[in-house]
């Protein structure tokens, strides 16, 4: 019997038969073309998911009004038939492979800017998007039909182009759900006021649709909780749910929140496996067409019990299928241990706020799924290569230099591997990094990589070794400022607190550096009962870090009433106290059992200015090259395989 049986067991949507009940979720990736064409890399992007297993991939939100419905630079546009050559190669390219595919249908109505679009958002009602900030347009009636055509017209491509399905997107507070929740919809007309009014823009493009390409599948990705106050709950939306199915819609693609509760959309690291999931049971109770949940799933036995207990017919995954395209396949081979996890860092999100590409902290290959000679093992065996520091760059090094056949050896000075993601795993909600590295290790451990455990490296060792290539990926140490005190016994480091060198309980701790560092140890001593206060020198705390997850962190630290001391910093301490003196002028002593020092990091390059003096091919990389964080370490890793040459 196979393990996940219930997961890759065929179903149907509609006459549709997809091979199993995996579906990837709609993702904006920000790969299209500037003016909203189909490009290479989003072809090829799309084409590894679907090489690796997954039986429905959703391809993200295109636009179907550009520019006033657009979210983002580089979106999809199918709002004209001259699109429809290029998403008819990416449909093409998909089910070749064997998966399904549909292509979502937007309008962001509100949730956009002038910034992205050049003109006025448009909405169902001049309510500004409380996180937006920019008051809408109210559409006229007129207006509100020819977006409408736009929809109707867009299923017509997406059918001419050869996709198996659309799927209308009402959810996450854009356009159409700007419609159907009371939060956002204020009209007086026929569009307003009433579930059915509130209903009838939704209603009239789903019976269009249907009427118009019979042949075509319609799902709609709905909104089961707005989770805003007077926005679409669960009694609402199933009502919704049962009028999309009378109207001859072919699923119900189950998700929630909007903008303004955004944690509920894209979640941030502290949400547990599959928590929303209970609104696709809900649904999938008063229903007979498949639904599809998900949101925050990567665990495959639990995905599996999901689709056997019949909680849900299908199950979404979004950012899992980021991080490893093969996902679906190596769950099917139970090779767990070689899926990429992602760490829910949201740096990929975050990137597409921004509009920019999408981009995978964990996953160097997103988005550059033809650009490594990573796939060439055309290394001379002969050629070897020392790699100094097991950290994500040092790993991540190792493994690609491995891949193209080099003999690779890694030194790492402590007991275990991880570098400083045996650190950055320990605050709560964190624990997804040791997963990351725990996978980092057993490629390792697998590829033939030879590990030289509690082995610093030093200049000799090239005596007895002399690599061809001697890689420095030596980390980095933290900041500790020179002022007066700064050594007292008081004064801790961050290894201190979170390897719990010393226990800290109930006590007052002032803690130096508001950064996302300073800030996660906060919440790492908040569970000790203890008071805190947070100093920082900018004018806002986890400048650098991601939104959702910063909000997360933050909201904690209010409901601990951590104390935050912005542009203010540490000038003096003495035995139990610690002079802060603001910039205005301003200065206090505040009494502290300890301090924390988060001032940030610097990189450890010493080995470096040595090692590149009396070796030709020395490279460093990772923070020891730069402090800025995992992603770029591990790309970093991977693209020094990319560097050396095949023969020396
Ligand atoms: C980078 C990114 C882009 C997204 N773009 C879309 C989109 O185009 N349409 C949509 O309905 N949801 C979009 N979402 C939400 C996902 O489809 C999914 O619902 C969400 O990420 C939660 O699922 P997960 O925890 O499996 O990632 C996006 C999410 C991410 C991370
Ligand atoms: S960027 Fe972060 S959240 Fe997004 S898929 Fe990659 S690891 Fe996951």
């Amino acid at each position: 019997m196979k393990k996940y049986s219930a997961l890759f067991s065929p179903a149907y949507i509609g006459k549709l038969l997809i091979k199993n009940r995996i579906v990837m979720a709609p993702m904006l990736s920000g790969y299209a073309m500037a003016d909203g064409e189909v490009s290479e890399q989003l072809i090829d992007y799309y084409e590894a998911r679907a090489r690796g297993g997954v039986g429905l991939i959703i391809v993200e939100a295109a636009c179907v009004d550009s520019p006033t419905g657009r979210e983002t630079f580089r979106q999809l546009n199918i709002n004209n038939p001259r699109f429809i050559a290029g998403l008819e190669g990416l449909a093409q390219q998909i089910k070749a492979y064997g998966s399904r595919v549909f292509i979502q249908l937007f309008h962001a109505g509100r949730q956009t800017s002038s910034s992205f679009t050049g003109v006025q958002p448009v909405a169902p009602s001049p309510l500004a998007c409380p996180m937006i900030k920019e008051i809408p347009r109210e559409l006229s009636i007129t207006e509100i039909k020819e977006i409408e055509k736009s929809f109707i017209n867009a299923a017509g491509y997406a059918f001419m182009a050869g996709f198996d399905g659309v799927e209308l997107h009402a959810a996450h507070g854009y356009l159409i759900n700007q419609f159907l929740s009371s939060h956002s919809n204020a009209r007086k007309d026929e569009y307003g006021g009433t579930l059915e009014n509130r209903m009838r823009f939704l209603m009239e493009i789903v019976e269009k649709i249907k009427e118009s390409f019979p042949g075509l599948l319609l799902s709609v990705r709905l909104n089961i909780d707005d989770f805003v106050p007077g926005g679409l709950d669960l009694q609402e939306s199933i009502e919704i749910s049962r009028k999309l199915e009378q109207a001859g819609v072919d699923a119900i693609d189950c998700s929630s929140g909007t903008y303004e509760s955004g944690l509920k959309s894209i979640e941030p690291s502290s949400y547990k496996e599959g928590w929303r999931v209970y609104l696709a049971a809900e649904v999938k109770k008063e229903l007979n067409i498949p639904v599809i949940g998900g949101g925050m799933l990567s665990n495959p036995a639990f995905c599996n019990q999901l689709v056997k207990s019949k909680q849900t017919d299908f199950v979404f995954l979004g950012r899992t299928f980021i991080a490893d395209g093969e996902w679906a396949n190596k769950v099917r081979e139970e090779r767990l241990e070689d899926i990429r996890p992602c760490i829910r860092c949201n740096n990929c999100i975050d990137n597409n706020f921004k509009g920019l590409m999408l981009d995978c902290t964990v996953n160097p290959g997103t988005g550059r799924e033809k650009g490594f000679s990573y796939y060439a093992k055309n290394l001379s065996d002969s050629i070897s290569a020392v790699v100094v520091g097991s950290g994500p760059a040092g790993m991540q090094a190792a493994l690609s230099l491995r891949e193209r056949g080099a003999a690779v050896t890694l030194y790492e000075k402590d007991e275990k591997m991880g570098g400083l993601m045996n650190l950055a795993s320990i605050p709560p909600y964190k624990y997804r990094i040791a997963l990351l590295r725990d996978y980092l290790i057993g490629q390792i451990k697998k590829s033939g990589v030879d590990v030289l455990l509690n082995h610093p490296f030093d200049l000799e060792e090239l005596q007895g070794k002399n690599p061809d290539y001697l890689i420095l990926a030596c980390g980095s140490q933290a900041v500790v400022p020179q002022i007066p005190g700064s050594d007292m016994d008081f004064c801790l480091g961050l290894r201190d607190v979170l390897e719990r060198r010393v226990e800290i309980y109930n006590k007052d701790v002032l803690i130096a550096g508001g950064g996302s560092n300073g800030c996660e140890v906060a919440d790492f001593l908040l569970q000790g009962g203890n008071r805190l206060a947070v100093v920082e020198q900018g004018d806002i705390l986890a400048m650098g870090m991601e939104k959702k997850n910063r909000r997360d962190l933050l909201n904690r630290l209010e409901k601990g009433q951590v104390r935050k001391m912005i542009r203010s910093q540490v000038i003096e301490i003495t035995a139990g106290q610690v002079l802060i003196a603001d910039k205005q002028g301003g200065w206090e002593i505040i009494p502290a059992d300890y301090l924390v020092w988060a001032a940030g990091f610097r990189p450890d390059n010493d080995l470096y200015f040595r090692a590149q003096k009396v070796h030709n091919n020395v490279f460093v990389i990772g923070d020891a090259f730069q402090v800025s964080g995992f992603k770029d370490a591990i790309l970093q890793g991977q693209m020094i395989a990319d560097m050396i040459k095949a023969d020396l």
